[in-house]
């Protein structure tokens, strides 16, 4: 990966700005989201209106629209393939609270502490399978198989983390091969889709997928640090989920790294047990060490890496925005 530095020549966009101008596009994303939510099945609405009535950033619908805004695009298959992705999003929302035992998802309980874990399961293979009728829709072979394609990768990332689970002796390496899998890849379809919508040149299509991808990693690993430095009130997740899961992160690679042996034994004691009798020392070997520091740092370089990658494409304001959405990716608190 080379990291070149951001464009410093004009004063940085900010968040609030890049999501005013994806404001009127999210209105229709919304309100399509909405209408296709439905179904006869009364479970199926309610789980499904519980989990998206609550919210959530929408980051990823948004990356679809100004992508495509910064691709030239004028026609409204970027509201639909916005919906697709933001359902795919929620489906594996679903999914991963089940294998997560989460309790706290947005603020509110989960799917799965509310109605069960098959009805969470199931409902999400409901959010999926919707997200295929609806891509059809776009009558586009290419959309068909990035769609494809990245879902099953997804699933890949999620099954990947799921062998490292337990285990202490989990690399940054092996860290990276499950985030690209399990996020970055569906932040790279999200604008991947813009630019093609756009009919731009493959190498600029090829840009935007990179920005993307660059921006999943950063996004990933600040979700990982805030895992350990945020409060329930402001991410709307409980702390300490990772660890109480056995599930091995960058904050806390680091800090293994640098621990004393002490620590260490504590460390991979907590990893290979769960639960969260450990997380006070935890912390302060996370604290101690400059892992949150260091986790950043390398979030900052995907961060940079994205922004750079938006060099190829003509200025405009969407692009703006999307180097915005990398500084946010890090800043944000929840
Ligand atoms: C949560 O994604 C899952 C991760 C990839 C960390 P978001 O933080 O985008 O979740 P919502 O949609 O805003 O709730
Ligand atoms: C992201 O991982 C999950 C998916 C991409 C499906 P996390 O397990 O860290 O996400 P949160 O913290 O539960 O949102
Ligand atoms: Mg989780
Ligand atoms: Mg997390």
């Amino acid at each position: 990966m080379v990291i070149a530095s951001p464009d410093l020549s004009s004063p940085p966009p900010r968040f609030a700005d890049a999501q005013a101008l994806a404001a009127p596009g999210m209105g229709q994303v919304d309100a399509l989201i909405r209408a296709r939510l439905a179904s006869d099945v009364v479970l199926v609405n309610q789980i499904a209106e519980h989990i998206v009535g609550a919210g959530g950033k929408r980051l990823r619908p948004m990356l679809v629209l100004l992508a495509a805004q910064a691709a030239g695009y004028r026609g409204n298959h970027d509201t639909l393939l916005a919906a697709v992705v933001e359902f795919i999003h929620t489906a594996t929302l679903l999914h991963d609270d089940v294998v997560d035992e989460s309790d706290l998802r947005r603020g509110r309980k989960t799917a799965n502490a509310l109605w069960g874990n098959a009805a969470s399961v199931l409902v999400g293979d409901f959010l999926y399978s919707r997200a295929f009728q609806m891509m059809v829709e776009a009558n586009d072979m290419r959309v068909m198989r990035i769609l494809a394609d990245t879902t099953n990768r997804i699933a890949e990332g999620e099954v990947l983390q799921l062998l490292n689970i337990h285990n202490p002796d989990v690399d940054e390496a092996a860290y990276l091969r499950v985030i690209e899998r399990k996020t970055a890849v569906l932040f790279a379809a999200a604008t991947r889709l813009g630019g093609l919508l756009g009919g731009l040149p493959i190498t600029q299509e090829e840009a935007l997928a990179d920005y993307g991808l660059n921006l999943g990693f950063a996004f990933q690993i600040a979700d990982d640090v805030l895992d350990y430095v945020s409060d329930a009130g402001t991410l709307g997740k409980n702390i300490g989920d990772d660890i109480a899961e056995g599930k091995v992160t960058l904050p806390l690679i680091y800090a293994l790294e640098r621990a004393t042996p002490e620590r260490a034994q504590v460390l991979r004691h907590a990893i290979q047990s769960g639960g969260l009798d450990a997380l006070e020392t935890i912390l302060a070997a996370i604290r101690d060490s400059g892992a949150v520091a260091r986790a950043s740092a390398r979030a900052q370089d995907y961060a940079n890496a994205a922004k750079a990658a938006l060099c190829t494409l003509p200025h405009s304001s969407a692009r703006d925005a999307l180097a915005a959405l990398a500084d946010y990716a890090l800043q944000r608190d929840h």
